[in-house]
């Protein structure tokens, strides 16, 4: 289950071969895993080690991580969390595990951030990767309370998410696909469709809106309150019909993660399309310019984080399509980051990878998402590889999470995890202390587990739940809605 929402950490989901005997290589894995690792640690110095900061993007001028862009309210916090666990699926080393868990508790917070779409990049990069490599039921609670609350921008007469609350009427960006993806694994997670139906709806309207028939990308649509265009635009490219490259790498990327989870040939169709054009306007060096149309003799800054992005996009579309273009390019991707043009492997740059652009005008950066979608395009590279990661140690932890759903009608699912082995009981008690049923009574190893409880029967109220351990008694409060 979980390996659908992250295939790129799940060996076994990418069970794609690579069809073509002399497929291309990236010849220096093991190096920009070291590059990477050199440069993490670098920034852990630099920010004191204070877990309250996190990067969003490198100032022009000192190479260091910009400080009016640290905040965990920025749409880019949760990146430099989802790099500390991607060098942990990397290395196995615990060390990363730890710095990993320091910056991912301090964003969440961020789960209930109302006034953007991002809620689903700083959590999903963060908190997601962290429940994935650890099961930690922590994680999971802030995952869940992260999807409510981007469901809640969530408008059905429009059938889209707003993106953003300061410009236009109801401005819907090319980004925001990559918002859905927390949906789609909540409503997985959890049987919740409010979740699926909301990131279908806002899938279709998308590419409704967004793709060109030449595979191309508008950034911004802006609609009315009946959910007719005000207008279409590129923000943070050349102009209003020009192709901002990162937004045609989220294109890539997310309509690719769409079809993951609706299985829906139309999406597959989009990530084609939106990949294809890419491709065909990539340079020599597979590195694009930061809008596709962005004349000669004008501004005309690479962008690494568009190149990453894709990168990572076009792995995954490699897998369901087996079209050896899409992994022969991303591999090609691969090398050329890799190189000192656009690593920073001589530089004395904080970020891992430089040459990316924030907006026409402001490039020559490094940033925490080229970053981290770098990392996970080389994981994504050797996991198509067969590569076995390094053992990750797990945290034993006792937890008892909260009942999802809450408030609920019959049935809810609570899931716990043990610390130590022995004996685990959990119970359910009416407001009056009475015990009602013992849901489970047995010997359990330390681990995660879930149970369900069906109150069919019971009348609606306050029920509580009470796990106990040798030593231990944890209590929950849930509510019964018939
Ligand atoms: N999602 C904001 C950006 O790509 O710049």
């Amino acid at each position: 289950m979980l390996c659908v929402a992250f295939p790129a950490l799940c060996p076994s989901m990418i069970n794609a071969q690579i069809h073509n005997p002399n497929p291309e290589q990236f010849i220096s894995a093991d190096a920009a895993i070291e590059h990477a690792q050199r440069k993490l640690l670098h920034t852990l110095e630099e920010l004191g080690f204070n877990s309250s900061l996190h990067p969003g993007h490198t100032d022009r001028q000192s190479g260091r991580w910009d400080t009016g862009y640290l905040k965990r309210t920025e749409w880019t916090s949760g990146f430099f969390s989802g790099s500390l666990w991607y060098m942990y699926k990397l290395t196995g080393d615990i060390v990363w595990r730890d710095y990993a868990v320091m910056w991912t508790d301090d964003l969440e917070s961020a789960s209930g951030i109302t006034y953007d779409h991002d809620t689903g990049f700083r959590i999903f990069t963060s908190y997601g990767n962290a429940y994935n490599l650890t099961e930690g039921r922590n994680y999971y609670r802030v995952l869940l309370n992260a999807a409510e609350t981007l469901s809640q921008r969530f408008n059905p007469r429009i059938g889209a998410i707003k993106s953003w609350d300061w410009i236009g009427h109801f401005p819907v960006i090319i980004d925001n696909l990559m918002n859905l993806e927390i949906l789609f694994w909540t409503a997985e997670q959890t049987g919740n469709r409010k979740f699926y139906n909301v990131a279908l709806t806002h899938a279709e309207t998308s590419l409704k809106h967004h793709l060109r028939a030449d595979g191309s990308t508008y950034h911004v649509v802006d609609f009315d309150d009946f959910g007719n265009i005000n207008w279409k635009d590129t923000r943070q490219g050349y102009n209003s019909q020009s192709v901002w490259a990162r937004g045609q790498a989220w294109a890539i990327y997310g309509f690719t993660m769409i079809y993951r989870f609706t299985g829906e040939q139309r999406f597959l169709e989009a990530a084609v399309s939106a990949s294809n054009y890419f491709i065909n306007n990539l340079p020599p060096d597979y590195i694009p310019i930061y809008d596709f149309m962005e004349p000669y003799g004008s501004v005309r800054t690479k962008d690494t984080s568009a190149a990453a992005i894709a990168a990572s996009g076009l792995f995954e579309l490699y897998t369901f399509t087996n079209n050896m273009r899409y992994f022969n390019t991303a591999v090609r991707i691969l090398n050329s980051l890799s190189t000192e043009e656009y690593s920073t492997l001589n530089d004395e740059i904080s970020s891992i990878l430089k040459k990316s652009t924030l907006h026409r005008g402001h490039g020559n950066i490094g940033t925490s998402y080229a970053d981290y979608y770098y990392l996970e395009a080389i994981i994504r590279y050797l996991e198509l590889n067969d590569t076995v990661f390094p053992t990750l140690a797990g945290i034993p932890v006792l937890f008892l999470d909260q009942n999802y759903p809450n408030p609920f009608n019959n049935s809810t699912k609570i899931h716990y995890s043990i610390d130590e082995p022995g004996m685990v009981e959990i119970s359910v008690y009416d407001m009056s202390g009475r015990k009602i049923t013992t849901i489970l009574n047995q010997n359990l190893s330390s681990g995660n587990y879930q149970v369900s409880f069906d109150a069919t029967g019971l009348s609606s109220g306050v029920y509580f739940y009470v796990l106990r351990t040798t030593g231990n008694v944890i209590t929950r409060k849930m509510v019964y809605l018939k």
